[in-house]
């Protein structure tokens, strides 16, 4: 099964997905460690109760960025993970890091990229007067949300939407969307080559259809 390091900031809800993804019978992959920037990440206690190891790396700990991802490879080198999947991490790595694990490092954003990277994505959904919105996982490259799609799913913004509204039924869909792409990209059926996701066969859709 491949190794995964799973990479928050917050509550962890994506990132309890993907362990509870794992823990059913043939899943391709394993949650070996959760890494946060935060020390009071909600996730942290999440993964603990389920006996996945933690740690955090503050970025105030360190004298630079460079420094700062410098321990966390380090940290890394000694899981030798096969793929890292960023769930709710809101740092952008550097060029150094992602070239470690070209190829090899997933996110999940809430939008249908290429539409609203960045922060404040659902107002800007709404404001834009969507009728749709959604999640995106894609593999992680230079540019901030940018990478080639492995899954996407929508659901609909309806009248009176507020952006906390909007989230969670976003993240409904996040929850089926990153499980899929975690198991598609482990059973190497998605990849990236050439700056683009290569795809084998016929893929699912990420409510399964
Ligand atoms: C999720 O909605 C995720 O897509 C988003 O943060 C939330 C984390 O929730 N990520 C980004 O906005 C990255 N640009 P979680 O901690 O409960 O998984």
């Amino acid at each position: 099964r491949k190794r995964v390091v799973a990479f928050i900031s917050g509550g962890g809800s994506n990132m309890l997905a993907l362990a509870k993804a794992c823990a059913t019978p043939d899943f391709p992959a394993q949650i070996v460690a959760v890494f946060s920037d935060k020390a009071d990440a909600g996730g942290l206690a999440k993964a603990e109760a389920l006996g996945i190891p933690t740690r955090f790396f503050l970025r105030k700990d360190f004298a630079s960025k460079e420094a700062h991802e410098a321990a966390i490879l380090a940290a890394l080198d000694a899981l030798a993970p096969d793929l890292l999947c960023l769930a709710g991490y809101m740092r952008l790595l550097s060029g150094t890091f992602i070239n470690r694990y070209e190829g090899r490092i997933l996110n999940i954003h809430p939008s249908l990229l290429p539409l609203f990277p960045g922060l404040n994505t659902h107002q800007r959904a709404i404001d834009a007067g969507m009728r749709i919105a959604g999640c995106t996982v894609h593999f992680v490259t230079e540019g901030m949300d940018e990478g080639p799609v492995v899954v996407q799913a929508a659901v609909p913004v309806v009248p009176g939407d507020t952006s906390d509204t909007l989230a969670a039924r976003v993240l409904t869909v996040e929850h089926r969307s990153y499980p899929l792409a975690l198991r598609l990209v482990a059973e190497g059926k998605v990849r990236m080559e050439g700056g683009k996701a290569v795809a084998s066969g016929t893929l699912p859709q990420a409510d399964g259809a």
